[in-house]
Parts: C-alpha cells; structure tokens; sequence
C-alpha cells in the first residue's frame, strides 16, 4: 500500500511521505493544519486511493471516547421490558442493546478499512487519553458481555486537529504527525486547477495574488485558507467579475470584490479597509 496523490487532491511530496511513514509503521496519523488546508480531504482521498472503506468520526464537544467503542441502550431494553415482559429472549439478551461504536465497526470489519477522527481537538481534554489502548493495541473490552473485542485487520487511522487543545504525549507518542503548511502559489495554483480546470491563467494569476495579498495583512484575526479562495473564485466566475476588478493600477493593494468570501469578521475588513485608504493617500 502506498499513497501517490490524487487527482482531486494535490499532495506535496512530504505529505505523501509523512501518510507513507504512518502505514509503514502502522502509527494513526496526526494531521495538523490551518482550517481548510485539506485535512479531511486527505483522509478521504487516500481511503479512496487505497480503495479502502472509509469510516468516519465527527468529534464534538460531548463526544466520549466510549461512544467510538459502543453503548449500552439501557432505554430501549427497558422499554422492551415493559412492553414483552423480561422473559423475553431478546430483552434477556444484553448484546441486543449493544450499539456498535465506529471503531468497533472498523475493528470487525470484514476487510481493511480507514477510519478517520475528525477533529479531536474538539473533544474534553480526557478523550485522547480513553484512546490509547484501542489505537494502540487495537484491541478493547466490552464489560457488559465480558467480550474482547480485537481489530481483525489494523485499519489506517487519520485524526485531525486544528489546534484547539494540546494533545497528551502519550498520545502522541503513538501517532506519526504531520504540520500542513498553508499551501505555496505554487501548490495553490494546482489546487485550484483541480477544482476550475478551465480558469483563465490570467484571471487565476491576478486572483492569488489578491487573494496573498489579503492573507498577507499583518494583524488579521482570521487569515482564508484554501476553502475560502476555493468559494472566491466560484463567485468570481458566477458573477463574471473581469480581470480588470481585480488588478490595481500599480503595485498596492486593492480592495478585491465579493471580499465577504475571504475575510469573516468586521475587525478584518476595517483593517484591510484602512489600509488600502491608506496606500491610496500616499499615492
Ligand atoms: N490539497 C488540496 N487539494 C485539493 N483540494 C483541496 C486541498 N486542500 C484543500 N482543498 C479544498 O479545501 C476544502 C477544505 O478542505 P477540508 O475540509 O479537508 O479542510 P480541513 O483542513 O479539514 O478544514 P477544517 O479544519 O476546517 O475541518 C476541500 O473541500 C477542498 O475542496
Ligand atoms: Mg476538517
């Protein structure tokens, strides 16, 4: 197994190494990066690559680490208790109420899967840590039937982060990680090309550099990303901006159109604002 990239994803060569290292070593890999620098994508692309089933994890704020392994629904046996009486097979059989949680499924499935954990900076500060024995051994107990419950093929795991919390060492320990970097013009240019293979060359020239240009402001709050140029650039061409709205006379910077889609919150539209009034003044 190894992964070369995608046709719908482009992957700079020490991101497919750092995926590469991550199955050679059998290790989750721990994806890190700026919201909308393609994290979940990856996990996607490379499940799609491999032609593995891909089972996701959302992680939110309440999620616990048992509901990836499973839970017990103590409601619905007690309503079946109550509407077929105790003496009934099912309700005596406490691995009816058993909910199989997404790692379980990733566990027993039939062939190699990909499991993705989504975002688990999002969860309380204990969740990394309830995963250590299940990531790393692949292996867990169900109490209830005093079952083990063992990974039949040690799938690939991706957990992404944005940041919002520290992880343990512990965890990180286990993992092989990965920092991607905001994207180069250059590697933007490709990823663009993916998604608008028709974009005039010089319509995309003048829009990364619009586009560099906002994320280059000192003191914004939130700098776009990707996904954000990505939207841009399908309104550009919804609206059929021309070229010439988003060229300057000279060198300084302008104030592009549809600026909504890259900049999401007042204080950073005042301050690029003040900036290109400023530049207008020294003129
Ligand atoms: N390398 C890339 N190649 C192609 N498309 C990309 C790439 N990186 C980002 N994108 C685009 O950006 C969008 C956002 O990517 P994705 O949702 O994976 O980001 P993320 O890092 O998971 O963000 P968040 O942290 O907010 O969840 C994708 O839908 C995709 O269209
Ligand atoms: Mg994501």
């Amino acid at each position: 197994m190894k992964f070369n990239g995608s046709d719908q994803y482009v992957a700079t060569p020490d991101l497919m190494l750092a995926v590469n290292a991550a199955i050679t070593l059998q290790r989750p890999l721990l994806i890190k990066g700026e919201p909308g620098t393609g994290k979940t994508m990856l996990a996607e692309e490379v499940a799609r690559a491999l032609k593995l089933p891909l089972l996701q994890w959302h992680i939110k704020s309440t999620t616990k680490a048992q509901q990836g392994l499973y839970e017990y629904d103590a409601v619905s046996r007690l309503r079946d208790s109550q509407l077929s009486g105790v003496g009934d097979e099912k309700v005596k059989d406490i691995r009816n109420y058993i909910v199989k949680g997404t790692l379980w499924q990733a566990f027993t499935a039939e062939q190699p899967v990909a499991l993705l954990i989504d975002e688990i900076d999002k969860a309380d500060i204990e969740f990394p840590n309830d995963l250590l024995r299940e990531l790393d051994r692949m292996e867990f107990h169900v109490y209830e039937t005093r079952e083990l419950v063992q990974a039949r093929h040690r799938p690939l795991v991706f957990i992404t982060s944005n940041n919002e919390k520290e992880l343990p060492d512990a965890f990180l320990r286990r993992c092989f990680f990965h920092y991607i970097k905001f994207p180069e013009a250059e590697t933007m240019r490709q990823i663009v090309e993916v998604h608008f293979p028709r974009l005039k060359k010089d319509l995309l020239a003048a829009a990364l550099k619009s586009f560099y240009d906002v994320r280059g402001l000192p003191g914004l709050k939130k700098k776009p990303s990707t996904s954000e140029l990505l939207d841009w650039l399908k309104l550009l061409l919804a609206e059929d901006i021309p070229l010439s709205a988003l060229q300057s006379q000279d060198d300084k910077v302008a104030i592009p159109p549809l600026l909504g889609a890259l900049l999401k919150n007042e204080q950073d539209v005042t301050l690029f604002e003040k900036l290109v009034f400023m530049q207008s003044r020294n003129r």
